[in-house]
């Protein structure tokens, strides 16, 4: 098959051509996918995207247009996706349902740890050897209580480890998880008792018309006023404004995340030399209460060599004809 790669970055190069062993034709772009950008799949059969990437109505038209036959993704994610508009054109989307959810869980631990003993600053300090405490007490996780949203692959896997450390588990998900309520205690709740009773809430939905600002205003009201919130999912889970506010007036303890709300078209590019011209995304990098990561749980070995190597057996089922296991069809939902 031929195929063009999108939003490709020089380091995962490495892994998709180690993976494809020269089976497929490939093209790597690092321009992101877009009704602009789509024109430039003419002749391939198949792109591969990144959650950088937006195959919106028109775009998903255009690769129509231009005889792609296939779209899969190097993401669990596939919110940046109109499935509906795939199905309707006959384009077969598949994702990567589990690369290492280990990898993106322990990334919200690193946020959390990070925030909670205020390593960054206590190491801001020791550079300019200054050795001075204040400001930076933090709590023991032992005994506190960790609210996961979301207890699928990732969230299941970071109920595990905060289990590790000696914390009580409260879960909110559709559907439950009996292993998790067996083995490690995890106790399922609404959503709005895990706000109330949590200290640390860690978010692994992914995003839809359903978890859309799910965490809101309301919610927040709810929280303890030192909750530490934890987001590795995807930016519009919360309502960044509301966010804000109750960072700045004290309603929420601290936030750490790895995804912004606006954050296509400013992730994964050197914008050192301007100011991003997003006031929500300065605001949120100035308060010392927060900690951002531009989207780069998801980059360990283990994670970029399943993701190459799953990209390609989605390639090689959809190549021999076969249908592919990790095809999307839940069309509904998007
Ligand atoms: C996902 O897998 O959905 C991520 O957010 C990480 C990245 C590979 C796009």
């Amino acid at each position: 098959m031929k195929v063009l790669i999108y939003s490709a970055r020089d380091f995962e190069i490495p892994y998709l051509k180690a993976a494809n062993n020269s089976r497929h034709q490939l093209e790597f772009t690092n321009e992101s996918l877009c009704s602009k950008t789509a024109m430039q799949a003419v002749g391939y059969d198949a792109v591969c995207i990144f959650s950088a990437d937006e195959a919106c109505f028109l775009t998903i038209e255009k690769l129509k247009d231009f005889n792609v036959k296939y779209i899969t993704l190097r993401s669990v994610g596939y919110d940046n996706v109109n499935l509906r508009a795939a199905k309707r054109l006959g384009i077969k989307v598949a994702n990567i349902p589990a690369y290492s959810p280990h990898a993106i869980a322990e990334h919200a631990v690193s946020l959390l740890l990070n925030l909670n003993r205020r390593i960054i600053e206590s190491n801001r300090r020791f550079k300019r050897f200054n050795f001075k405490l204040d400001g930076l007490i933090g709590m023991d996780l032992h005994q506190k209580t960790v609210g996961i949203v979301g207890t699928g692959k990732i969230g299941s896997v970071m109920a595990k480890i905060m289990h590790g450390f000696g914390c009580k588990l409260l879960g909110y998900d559709l559907e439950k998880d009996e292993e998790l309520e067996t083995n490690f205690g995890l106790e399922y709740c609404s959503l709005e008792q895990l706000c109330e009773q949590s200290h640390i809430i860690s978010i692994h939905v992914p995003l839809n018309a359903e978890t859309h600002y799910l965490i809101n205003d309301e919610l927040f009201y709810m929280m303890k006023s030192d909750v530490i919130i934890i987001n590795t999912a995807r930016g519009a889970i919360i309502n960044t404004e509301h966010l804000i506010e109750a960072l700045k007036e004290n309603r929420i303890g601290a936030y750490g995340s790895d995804v912004y709300e606006h954050e296509k078209g400013v992730f994964f590019k050197d914008l050192s030399q301007q100011v991003p011209d997003d006031l929500n995304l300065i605001q949120l990098n100035a308060l010392p209460n927060v900690l951002l990561t531009g989207h780069h749980a998801y980059l360990t070995e283990e994670a970029l060599t399943n993701i190459a190597d799953q990209t390609f057996q989605n390639l090689d089922r959809w190549a021999a004809g076969e249908s592919c296991p990790n095809e999307l069809t839940q069309y509904e939902t998007n």
